[in-house]
């Protein structure tokens, strides 16, 4: 059996020093922002380059919290890409804020540039690309859009850990989480960074929106019994921040695993049945999809050979069932190709050469 992701290799090696940390913390008791949250917080900010990071319960509320905080008029428009896990869209209206979809581009699982230009209208208040697949949305060009447009960018991170964007044909000194205004990660456990529940963590180089998020987050207090918003209760758990303290160590090390994993699915799945698509140059490879016409017959083949495999995702958001209504009689032709004909194949960074090598083979005699 081919695992999709086998967390418990992964994370072996920690285990033991995560579960001492726990035990110190059983009898300190600080489950609730306590000193392991702050320090989470302080070296995944310096892991981003940004100036400030504010760990919450997940990537959706990281989302929610970073719209809210901009404190704009109900139902501003939010431009988001079409192909994108549920979250974003959800995001933006439980802001109360208007989702805005926009196509990605052909065989990228990036918002389309030119699309976005058309799209942008005097109720555009932000600009919210996803870094779909760990592939780097282009922020430069976004920016270039924006001007001096009363418009903010919100980048939808959660798949995109430690991704560089390309400038000028080199890597950018500048890592995802340290570009847009506010930059919004999950750390769900499959993530490129995962916790062993719900966590999430938003950065930002802006003192402002770093002061609200963080009252944002405990229910508008940064004092006890002071409350000066209507906030979330939205915490990063202490616990969560011990496995994530320990894991962010190894996240560069297997992020470079996976874009080994890529090159090599890239340089040697040949076959006209598959369609290859186009990712950054500095993408982290959160997922690795194809594309093919008879997905169907290849599922077949994949659990005959016990290959296990995935969606990201089936729908495109004006497809789910959600918004039936909402986005009715419109056509995102690009990401609802993605949506019908991808799959994703295995990309656990401890994948064996040989399982990668079996994978390939199967993809090319099918
Ligand atoms: C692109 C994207 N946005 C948002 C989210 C939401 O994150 P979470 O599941 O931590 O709420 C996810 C992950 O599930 C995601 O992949």
């Amino acid at each position: 059996m081919i695992k999709f992701l086998d967390l418990y290799k992964q994370d072996k090696n920690l285990h033991k020093s995560i579960l001492n940390k726990i035990d110190k913390l059983f009898k300190k008791g600080d489950f609730i922002l306590g000193n392991e949250v702050s320090s989470f917080e302080k070296n995944f900010s310096k892991f981003s380059g940004s100036k400030y990071a504010i760990g919450c319960a997940n990537g959706t509320d990281a989302l929610t919290m970073a719209l809210s905080s901009l404190d704009l008029p109900r139902n501003s428009e939010v431009i988001i890409p079409a192909m994108t896990y549920c979250s974003t869209a959800f995001s933006v209206l439980k802001a109360n804020l208007k989702p805005v979809l926009v196509d990605t581009d052909f065989l990228k699982s990036t918002i389309s540039i030119n699309e976005l230009k058309k799209k942008i209208s005097k109720k555009t208040k932000v600009i919210l690309p996803v870094h779909l697949y760990g592939s780097v949305a282009n922020l430069t060009e976004i920016k270039k859009i924006i001007g001096n447009k009363k418009i903010y960018l919100i980048d939808d991170c959660a798949q995109a850990h430690g991704a560089f964007e390309e400038i000028s044909n080199k890597r950018s000194k500048k890592k995802i989480g340290s570009i847009a205004d506010i930059s919004c990660f999950s750390l769900y456990p499959g993530k490129n960074l995962g916790a062993y529940g719900d966590a999430g963590i938003i950065t930002t180089n802006n003192k402002n929106f770093y002061n609200k998020l963080r009252k944002l987050r405990n229910l508008g207090s940064e004092k006890k019994f002071i409350h000066e918003l209507v906030g979330y209760n939205s915490r990063l758990d202490t616990i969560q921040a011990i496995v994530l303290n320990a894991k962010l160590k190894n996240l560069s090390k297997y992020n470079l695993q996976r874009q080994k994993i890529a090159k090599y699915y890239n340089q040697n799945i040949i076959n006209s049945k598959i369609t290859k698509i186009n990712y950054s140059k500095y993408c982290v490879f959160h997922q690795y999809i194809i594309l093919v016409k008879d997905r169907a017959r290849l599922i077949k083949i994949f659990k005959k050979k016990k290959i296990s495999f995935g969606f990201h995702y089936p729908y495109a958001i004006n497809q789910l069932r959600v918004f039936k209504d909402y986005f009715k009689n419109k056509r995102y032709k690009n990401a609802e190709k993605l949506a019908k004909e991808s799959i994703s194949l295995p990309i656990d960074p401890n994948l064996s050469s040989q399982k990668i090598k079996f994978i390939t083979k199967t993809l090319n005699e099918f």
